[in-house]
């Protein structure tokens, strides 16, 4: 199967630190790997309504919606590339990753069956420079990978505020560029890892 990486941009800014990041990661993925991106924020999605319990969940009806879907299907590789707001996934990020739990519920989407095994990867910026500080945001996607039934390609942190700061972080740069090497294990939550 041809490998299609599907890049999830949840910042509030267009060009942002995280955006760069990811595109450095990129940029080492062979030619023959399609890509994907798509600005959250361009494409905004409505407050999630939760009516997993409320009989048959339908197929999206909102066109950003349904493009959202249909793009987190055909990829085997999903890059969710947040920044670090609050510690963990930004708000457009977290809305994203809700809708999961609906997509979960569509008749004839497969969505759970479609993803297991697939890859969720992050990518990463933020202001401080202890980046244990980010462990949230690292917690809560490799914990959805796990409950997927997905790999986890882990995060690829960088280091920045102001727009551009990234690429003075040599160490992020470095990372990136074998960044999308590896290939990841299925993921496990915390529980089943410890004791390993
Ligand atoms: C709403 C908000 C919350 C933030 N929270 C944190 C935080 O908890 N820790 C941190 O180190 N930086 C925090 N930052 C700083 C951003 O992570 C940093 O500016 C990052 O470079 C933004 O990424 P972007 O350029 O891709 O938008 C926050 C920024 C915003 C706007």
């Amino acid at each position: 199967m041809t490998r299609r990486f599907l890049f999830v941009l949840g910042s509030a800014r267009a060009d942002g630190n995280t955006e760069l990041l990811a595109r450095r990661a990129a940029e080492q993925l062979p030619p023959d790997v399609e890509q994907q991106w798509i600005r959250l924020a361009e494409h905004p999605l409505p407050d999630f309504v939760d009516l997993r319990h409320d009989g048959p969940v339908q197929a999206p009806t909102d066109d950003n919606a349904t493009r959202l879907l249909d793009a987190t299907l055909a990829a085997t590789d999903v890059v969710v590339a947040s920044p670090v707001y609050w510690y963990s996934v930004s708000g457009l990020t977290k809305r994203y990753l809700d809708y999961w739990s609906g997509w979960l519920r569509v008749p004839g989407a497969d969505f759970r069956a479609t993803m297991a095994g697939r890859t969720l990867w992050g990518v990463s910026v933020l202001a401080e420079e202890e980046e244990v500080v980010a462990d949230p945001l690292v917690g809560t996607l490799n914990n959805s990978a796990a409950y997927m039934k997905m790999r986890f390609g882990g995060v690829l942190l960088g280091n920045g505020s102001d727009r551009g700061d990234v690429l003075k972080d040599e160490r992020a740069l470095g990372r990136a560029k074998t960044f999308f090497v590896r290939e990841p294990a299925l993921a496990r939550f915390p529980h089943e890892t410890s004791g390993d």
